[in-house]
């Protein structure tokens, strides 16, 4: 496995803007969306391509064309954050969902929802803004595993590094891309410095 901290002065500056906590939902889920074109474009950066004709108005040139087919399933709900600048970015892909909680308490998640493609053949992209203890990541993980799908990469927002250990000990196969390599998880499991509930802050409650 591989851990890829997207390192750009923008994103740097909207992930900054995303902490703030007087930032409100509306700016949040804009920020939110900003930041997710960073993570996506460098998680797509080794895409197989193959070469296509395209007619400029002046020529015929040789143009690309992503030819790997690219399945991405965010994790509810904080991972609906990052679905639509994806689906901006490439409209083709397919989307499963993977609906995951953590107990307020133990902060164990549950599964509540799984409608997954068909991922063989694909290269799979789990999308959650925070791997926080890497529960919700490696269940994700396990579920696409099991649903047929090999080439998984995650992308999350922040990660603390107790996340990031667990899914590297369970998955050395799968690479993980974020936008911030955090300190440390509190003693509720909360990602410090982080931003807070990503959920909570996305959808106002
Ligand atoms: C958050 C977040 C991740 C999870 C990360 O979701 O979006 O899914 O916590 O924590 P972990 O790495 O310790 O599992 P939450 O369970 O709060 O659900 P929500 O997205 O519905 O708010
Ligand atoms: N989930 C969040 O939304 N934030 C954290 O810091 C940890 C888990």
């Amino acid at each position: 496995m591989a851990l890829h901290v997207v390192n750009h002065p923008v994103a740097a500056h909207i992930l900054t803007l995303l902490r703030n906590k007087a930032t409100e939902p509306a700016r949040f889920r804009t920020l939110a969306a900003q930041l997710t074109y960073f993570l996506i474009i460098e998680a797509t950066r080794h895409a197989a391509t193959e070469v296509v004709s395209v007619e400029t108005p002046l020529i015929l040139c040789p143009g690309v064309r992503v030819a790997e087919p690219l399945a991405v399933i965010p994790i509810l709900r904080a991972g609906l954050a990052m679905l639509q600048p994806i689906l901006d970015l490439m409209p083709d892909v397919c989307v499963g969902y993977l609906g995951l909680e953590r107990d307020e308490t133990t902060a164990q998640a549950r599964s509540y929802y799984c409608k997954l493609p068909v991922l063989v053949g694909k290269r799979v992209v789990i999308v959650d803004p925070m791997l926080a203890t890497g529960g919700s990541a490696k269940k994700a993980v396990e579920q696409v595993k099991a649903a047929g799908g090999k080439n998984i990469t995650m992308v999350s927002v922040v990660a603390a590094p107790e996340g990031v250990q667990v899914l590297e000990s369970a998955f050395p196969d799968v690479d993980i891309y974020t936008a911030g390599l955090d300190s440390h998880l509190d003693e509720h499991k909360y990602i410090v410095p982080g931003l807070g509930d990503f959920g909570d802050r996305l959808f106002g409650t």
